[in-house]
């Protein structure tokens, strides 16, 4: 058996300029498992927290030196000795001693993720392949699985320019492509809209995930881009390629309404459904994430009942990768998908402990990275390993999100080298 001898944390940047750790775990035989930790820009309240040196002016207060000074202290020894192969011990110490709701005691760390990393090493085991182990172990899934990848094409809301409300508009290759595939369809769309965006007058940048961040005058006109785009290559909408949105509602909802510059004035909840389910008929969306504020039940309810048939309602700020939150959602019928992100809930063992909730309750499974990213591969490996049905991991464009594409196309040729 394998042994914990070093547990060592840094401060790093992340795709947006903000600090975030780089966590190094280390067996007594010297393999080195290293990971590090996204964050999100539009996060759910309900998430475990990011602790930041907010007394601090260095980074404007955004700095993670407590955080890492946690990791290097009293989280390393707490850890030190354990056998990295035994992920759910380790994740049930990380737990037990932060002891609090939302880990706000000690912070997100990546030490789960940097042992389960060690951990392959010691078993000479790609990623995906330890985290199948482990997933198989949980009942979890029985084959590993290369998922559909969800391309962000434009960035709006809190990752865009000001400019749109919804966060992410989507392009999705039709689920029999395999995943070299769509993610040339999706690569051939995105250079698409960036000429056409380019000739409107309209592109001036791109947003925290790659997409692009134009000035155009709604949301709907974004779709309008999307369909006159695809038009121009060899794919068809509703046959190769479908859209979806991850609308992140948060950001627009106000004392029980919702403003988007598509409508003049702010809708309720009943208003804002009838404007789904037009866009639905004329775009063709099979996948709508966060489509409500994040506690407003009875809305997301609505929703499913009258949409769950024939587009996937998919649960991120609602859920935040916590049981008691997906319990609730499976209780009240309030969605169909789960979005899956490690650093949510803070551990890879009650992320997959979610994951098996999820897929129990006939729900699809769509992990996904965060806007502040770094080039660690992790997620991809998590999503192949637990045969996720979708990824999202932004634009394919931008190194921190091509880092994970990349990956999969990896392991994609890995496997068919194997089979
Ligand atoms: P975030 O956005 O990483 O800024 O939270 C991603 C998402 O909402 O899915
Ligand atoms: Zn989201």
């Amino acid at each position: 058996m394998s042994k914990i001898s070093k547990v060592w944390s840094r401060e790093i940047l992340d795709s947006r300029g903000i600090p975030t750790l780089e966590t190094a775990v280390m067996v007594d035989s010297g393999q080195i498992g290293v990971s590090a930790v996204p964050a999100g820009t539009s996060t759910g309240t309900h998430e475990a927290l990011e602790l930041r040196d907010t007394d601090n002016p260095r980074y404007l207060g955004k700095g993670v030196l407590k955080a890492v000074e946690n990791v290097n202290t009293v989280l390393a020894q707490a850890v030190i000795g354990m056998d990295p192969q035994n992920q759910l011990e380790i994740d049930k110490k990380l737990v037990e001693i932060d002891g609090t709701e939302n880990k706000s005691k000690y912070g997100a760390n990546a030490i789960s993720q940097s042992a389960a990393k060690c951990a392959s090493l010691v078993v000479g085991k790609p990623l995906y392949a330890w985290i199948f182990d482990l997933a198989s172990i949980g009942g979890i899934t029985k084959t590993v699985k290369i998922p559909t990848p969800l391309l962000n094409m434009i960035n709006g809301g809190l990752h865009g320019a000001g400019n749109l409300d919804f966060q992410e508009f989507w392009v999705i290759p039709a689920s029999n492509k395999s995943f070299a595939e769509g993610l040339q369809m999706g690569v051939e769309i995105y250079l698409t809209i960036g000429e056409n965006l380019a000739r409107r007058g309209a592109i001036h940048s791109v947003g925290h995930e790659g997409g692009y961040a134009p000035n155009l005058f709604t949301n709907a006109d974004a779709f309008e881009v999307f369909v006159e785009s695809i038009k121009q290559t060899k794919y068809s909408m509703g046959r190769d390629i479908f859209l979806g949105l991850d609308v992140a509602a948060n950001s627009f909802y106000k004392n029980g309404e919702y403003l988007i510059k598509d409508k003049s004035s702010a809708m309720e909840e009943s208003a804002l459904l009838e404007y789904y389910k037009s866009l639905k008929e004329q775009y063709q969306i099979a996948i709508l994430e966060d489509a409500f504020q994040e506690d407003a039940w009875n809305g997301w309810k609505k929703l499913y009942a009258e949409l769950g048939n024939s587009v996937l309602i998919v649960g991120d700020d609602l859920l935040v990768t916590n049981s008691k939150r997906v319990e609730k959602a499976i209780a009240e019928k309030a969605c169909n998908g789960a979005v899956i992100k490690t650093n949510q809930i803070g551990t890879v063992s009650e992320t997959l402990h979610v994951v098996k909730m999820v897929k129990d309750a006939g729900w699809k499974t769509v992990v996904s990275h965060r806007s502040g990213e770094t080039n660690d591969g992790f997620v991809a490996d998590l999503a192949v390993g637990i045969a996720a049905d979708y990824v999202k991991f932004g634009a394919p464009a931008r190194g921190e999100r091509v880092a994970k594409y990349n990956r999969l196309t990896a392991i994609e040729y890995e496997l068919s080298k194997s089979s």
